[in-house]
């Protein structure tokens, strides 16, 4: 299986066709793939230095699904975008301190995590100064480990910790792998998302090796099928045949909902909670529950209000809490729900 990866990166050229590259990889990635160790207090670094592939959304509507189901959760924003910070309705201008802070060892986990509106989740944010901070870094002795430092205690304290990294593979992602014990790499159905992949996962494999051996692949995570397009489905084909066991079941759609979420400050699976995107996010949670064995606790029911005589309920869809949206509700465009292929096993109790 090891010798797998470096060629994946480019045995699928833009007509779906795959060439068969090999390169000779050490037997050491064989370790990596172990597969996400269990039990609760797990760090797990969403990683793929390929932009816009839905780290960010999966971060953030992985963590509110499982807080939904009970757990507690803390997502620790990276990226100096700061989008899972926005993504769930907080505004790093009203913390005094943020991920930065953490980084550079000025200010504790607990100075720093922020309550999100979703009961059991949290969120450590970050600001455009985090950036400055892989400068700041260079000549501090450790700087590979100081995320990791400043997040210790965190897998005492939660049950699940997800970090969301910048589309880049630098000091800051070298400190969210150091600071893991599992990668989930989101792959974007399309030819280029898989470019990079064997980069990234040397990378991870260097880091495994030198600073952090507990590291280990959840899994690969299949992000913004679309089944319309003969691509989607020869990528995932690829992805699956090289990856096997480690692509989880669940498989992210393409979503218009999943796009508008992030302007209302809430992840979709609150905003919308039967909108197929929070669906697969929300199977994607039972999924990981399953993978890492979490205690499962049984699926509140979806945000209910009333509207009218005692008795009377109906579903509505609760505007974030950071009031920014400018995203209306869209309907989704004709053919998706077909395109999306049904995941198997269909999540018991969702
Ligand atoms: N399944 C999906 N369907 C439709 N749009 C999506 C989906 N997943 C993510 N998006 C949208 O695609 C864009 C990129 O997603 P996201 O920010 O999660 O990627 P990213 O990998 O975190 O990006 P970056 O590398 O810049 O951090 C966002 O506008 C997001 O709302
Ligand atoms: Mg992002």
């Amino acid at each position: 299986m090891a010798a797998r990866y470096c060629y994946l990166a480019r045995n699928v050229t833009p007509n779906g066709s795959s060439s068969q590259q090999t390169a000779p990889l050490p037997s050491h990635w064989q370790v990596l793939e172990e597969g996400p160790s269990e039990g609760p207090g797990r760090v797990v670094c969403v990683a793929n230095q390929k932009g816009g592939v839905g780290k960010t959304t999966t971060c953030v509507n992985l963590a509110a699904a499982l807080a939904l189901r009970g757990h507690k959760v803390l997502v620790v924003d990276v990226d100096p975008q700061a989008n899972a910070t926005t993504g769930l309705g907080l505004d790093y201008r009203r913390s005094s301190a943020t991920a930065y802070d953490l980084v550079l060892g000025e200010a504790s986990l607990d100075e720093v995590a922020v309550q999100t509106s979703i009961a059991g989740l949290s969120c450590v944010p970050a600001s455009p100064e985090l950036a400055g901070a892989e400068i700041e870094l260079v000549d501090v002795e450790q700087r590979e480990s100081r995320l990791g430092q400043g997040l210790g205690g965190a897998a005492a304290r939660y049950e699940m910790v997800f970090l969301d990294c910048p589309p880049s593979l630098g000091l800051l992602t070298v400190n969210a792998l150091r600071a893991a014990d599992n990668l989930i790499v989101p792959v974007q159905c399309e030819y280029y998302a898989l470019e990079g992949l064997g980069q990234l996962l040397e990378t991870a494999e260097l880091v495994r090796r030198s600073l952090q051996p507990s590291l280990r692949i959840a899994g690969f995570l299949l992000t913004m099928y679309d089944g319309r397009t003969k691509l989607a489905e020869q990528v995932a084909a690829e992805v699956r045949r090289h990856f096997g066991a480690l692509v989880f079941d669940s498989v992210i759609p393409r979503s218009v909902r999943l796009s508008e979420a992030p302007s209302f400050g809430e992840p979709v699976v609150t905003l919308d909670p039967a909108a197929k995107g929070s669906i697969a996010y929300r199977l994607l949670a039972s999924e990981v529950e399953g993978r890492y064995g979490l205690v499962t606790y049984p699926p509140p029911p979806p945000p209910r209000q009333s509207t009218g005589p005692r008795g009377q309920w109906k579903p509505v869809t609760v505007p974030g809490p950071g009031g920014r949206g400018y995203g209306t509700v869209a309907p989704e465009p004709a053919g998706l729900e077909e395109a999306w292929p049904p995941p198997s096993p269909w999540g018991a109790g969702l």
